[in-house]
């Protein structure tokens, strides 16, 4: 299809317009200059590429103007693309125009070391450094992915709101906010109920947007709002819905990598980790980690009455924490889906294992290299009075669960979905060190500027 739409030649194509003379129009990242020669560091977005600026070719005046250029000034820069061998993109632009469009002074962010604090107060400039910039594109890739896998596998996205009058993964972590004459509602934490509303509409759907918690949690892994894709099947059982999940994060993985190999590349992640992202995943019960935990002699630390702290064998029924899943995670290199919960530690709508009614049928999906959950899905309870009495349990409003418990009067079936978490896989994928690098403007406990 031909665009019609301001088209220009951009630095990630630059391979295709050897020979040529070109525009691009970008901003400045790093200029030298040597006697009759300049050296300009053009990014435009898609890439970066050295423009060389030959005093004796291009004249005074615009010799000049490439003397005044300063870091972040914006400029159009005309000339001639030439195959550079040593040149990262494997070209080079000889210069023999530039434009000014602005001069940038003083630009807080400089080649030399910034403290994190100094930059998540300048996360809006932060975001055109080349390692930020190819985390970004890491994560559109990954979005990308995610949509393409499931539109091309005959799912229909069907949006839930974000609004909502009732929790859906418990209430400790809500945002409240006052709706009107109705009273208080929430920012949703999870699509997850109108989702499977949804799939008894159309089959197989997805919900894909930002959820919100509250959580207390100021870890390298929880923002206070994240994004996170929710598919829901009809006629699934957990079986199903842990094969999915593996073949979704298969595919993303092996996506970025066959889009990403520059990016990769900037931030130094190490490829042969990722390629390992292969099928079949591992898989074991929370009753088999939990024995291996024991076996290998790793400890729970608990609090006494009297605030010290004992370490105990690990108890089953206890959730695990960070520590445990990154114990249990030495083993593998490829991810590893841990299934059949307690039912205590999880939510309301999972249902009972019927083999054993003390977990249900859950599963979280970790990550290796000390990743953590990328994944919590499960088959959801599909009979009408188990779950109230689930939803008495948890001394939940039933009233304001009326409609969710009408999806079990009116032709119930067994149904499962589960919900990826986008930061925590981009986290993973770029290696990244903590979860704020991931997302554009990431929300925090302690952050909501800029
Ligand atoms: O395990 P969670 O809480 O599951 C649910 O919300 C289910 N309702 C999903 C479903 O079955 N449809 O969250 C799912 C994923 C986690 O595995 C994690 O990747 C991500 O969401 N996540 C967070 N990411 C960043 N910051 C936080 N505070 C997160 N909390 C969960
Ligand atoms: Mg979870």
């Amino acid at each position: 299809m031909m665009s019609r739409y301001k088209s220009f030649v951009t630095i990630e194509k630059l391979t295709d317009h050897i020979g040529e003379t070109v525009t691009l129009n970008g901003w400045v990242y790093d200029k030298t200059e040597k006697g009759k020669l300049a050296f300009i560091k053009l990014r435009d977005g898609s890439g970066i590429v050295q423009g060389v600026v030959f005093r004796p070719n291009v004249g005074d005046e615009v010799f000049g103007r490439a003397q005044e250029l300063t870091q972040e000034s914006s400029v159009s820069i005309t000339g001639t693309v030439r195959a550079e061998q040593r040149a990262p993109g494997g070209v080079e632009v000889d210069v023999a125009d530039i434009v000014i469009h602005q001069i940038s002074r003083d630009y807080p962010i400089t080649p030399k070391e910034h403290g994190v604090e100094f930059l998540m107060e300048h996360r809006h400039l932060w975001l055109r450094s080349t390692r930020q910039h190819a985390i970004m594109r890491v994560r559109a890739t990954v979005i990308k992915a995610i949509r393409d896998f499931f539109d091309g596998n005959g799912f229909r996205l069907m949006d839930s709101p974000i609004f909502t009058p009732n929790a859906c993964e418990g209430t400790s972590t809500l945002f409240e906010t006052d709706y009107f004459d109705l009273g208080k509602a929430y920012l949703t934490q999870s699509g997850q109920l109108y989702a499977e509303a949804s799939a008894m509409a159309l089959g197989r759907v997805y919900t894909f947007g930002p959820t919100f918690r509250a959580e207390k949690s100021k870890t390298r892994r929880h923002l206070t709002e994240f994004w996170m894709v929710e598919p829901e099947m009809a006629y699934f059982d957990l079986n199903d819905d842990m094969d999915l999940a593996e073949d979704l994060v298969e595919y993303i993985v092996q996506t970025v990598l066959e889009t990403n190999e520059r990016e990769l590349r900037a931030l130094e992640r190490d490829i042969t980790k990722l390629e390992k992202v292969r099928r079949p995943f591992h898989r074991i019960s929370y009753t088999e980690a939990v024995d291996w935990l024991r076996a290998n002699n790793i400890k729970l630390n608990r609090k006494q009455a009297d605030g010290t702290e004992i370490q105990i064998d690990f108890p089953w029924g206890e959730d695990f924490g960070a520590p445990q899943e990154e114990a249990i995670m030495t083993q593998f290199e490829k991810p590893c889906i841990i299934h059949r919960y307690p039912s205590e530690v999880k939510a309301f709508y999972m249902k009972r294992d019927p083999e054993n009614p003390k977990t249900v049928l859950a599963m979280d999906m970790l990550a290796p290299e000390g990743a953590g959950e990328i994944i919590g899905g499960s088959q959801r309870e599909d009979n009408h009075d188990a779950l109230l009495e689930r939803l008495r349990h948890e001394n939940l409003p039933e009233d304001a669960f009326q409609w969710y418990l009408d999806l079990r009067k009116f032709g119930s079936v067994p149904h499962s979905g589960f919900g990826l978490g986008v930061e925590r896989t981009v986290k993973w994928i770029t290696g990244a060190e903590h979860i704020r690098e991931v997302i554009p403007f990431p929300r925090m406990i302690y952050r909501i500027v800029p």
